[in-house]
């Protein structure tokens, strides 16, 4: 079987600041991977060069076997920002079946196999009581699910999900996680999934990607969540606790996520 994503020396920047520096690393399929790292540490600029929207300064990126290129099918994606005009009066269904008939790739579907794809995709979330309610009704965690149904749209076998947990709060945060798990699975797809927290990620994932400085280290969360491994990757001192099944990461006296010196902007 093809890697599901390998990066060979790739070099990105974006106006003259250099986001990610030559970083070799592939991914195998059928994973969970949670991208981590502060905020500026390149997480989406990552997740839209695989989907071809940032061009590489140097280096490459091989997609499931193949180059990169822009409207891949087989990429499904649920970007940071999220444009949704809450005011127009659209249900659930319309919203999910606009990825349908958005289709970057234009294939036509007849309206038979639209509705089935699009009930599919909403049970997947466990969105199906969704289908009939106004967007503007719903909760953010809601909304996420359906956003999370959109991006299955058209069966991809790489999933790029980009901080999804963002705005829920910890029980939701948790219904994500096990719904992202649960369609890795159904769909036997790769997932990357970007956080700024590593806890709510922790039972479901197989390996981690940190980015900062520019760097990246890749691997189980064993080997990569320890001290001397983010203090490298970091370039300051970093402490990792663990406590009851949960990690702290920190820079000095205060979790690194919210440290300013380990932030690269
Ligand atoms: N279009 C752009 N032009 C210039 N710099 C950008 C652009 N988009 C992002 N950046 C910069 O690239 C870095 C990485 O940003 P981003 O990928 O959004 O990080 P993350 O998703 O990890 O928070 C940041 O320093 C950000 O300011
Ligand atoms: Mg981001």
């Amino acid at each position: 079987m093809n890697d599901a994503l390998s990066l060979n020396h790739l070099t990105i920047q974006l106006s003259g600041h250099t986001v990610l520096s030559d970083i070799s690393l592939t991914i195998a399929a059928n994973r969970f991977v949670g991208v981590l790292g502060p905020n500026g540490a390149g997480k989406s600029t990552l997740m839209r060069a695989i989907l071809g929207l940032v061009r590489p300064s140097g280096g490459t990126i091989s997609v499931l076997g193949a180059d990169v290129a822009a409207g891949n099918a087989r990429i499904g994606y649920m970007p940071q920002v999220r444009t949704t005009n809450l005011s127009l009066p659209l249900r659930g269904y319309d919203f999910v079946a606009s990825a349908v008939e958005g289709h970057r790739w234009g294939i036509f579907w007849p309206t038979r196999k639209v509705r089935a794809e699009v009930q599919w995709a909403l049970d997947l979330v466990e969105g199906s009581g969704l289908a009939d309610r106004p967007l503007r009704d719903l909760s953010g965690g809601e909304r996420q699910r359906l956003l999370l149904a959109q991006a299955l749209i058209g069966r991809p076998q790489l999933l790029l999900l980009d901080e999804p947990l963002a705005g829920l709060d910890p029980r939701h945060q948790q219904a994500v996680v096990r719904l992202v798990g649960q369609i890795r699975k159904e769909l036997a797809a790769t997932v990357l999934f970007s956080a700024h927290d590593i806890n709510p990620l922790l039972g479901a994932l197989d390996e981690v990607l940190y980015l900062g400085r520019s760097h990246a280290v890749l691997g189980p969360v064993e080997s990569v969540v320890t001290g001397p491994v983010l203090s490298r990757l970091y370039g300051t001192s970093i402490d990792v606790i663990r406590h009851r099944e949960r990690i702290f990461v920190m820079a000095g006296n205060t979790a690194a996520e919210e440290a300013d010196h380990v932030h690269d902007a």
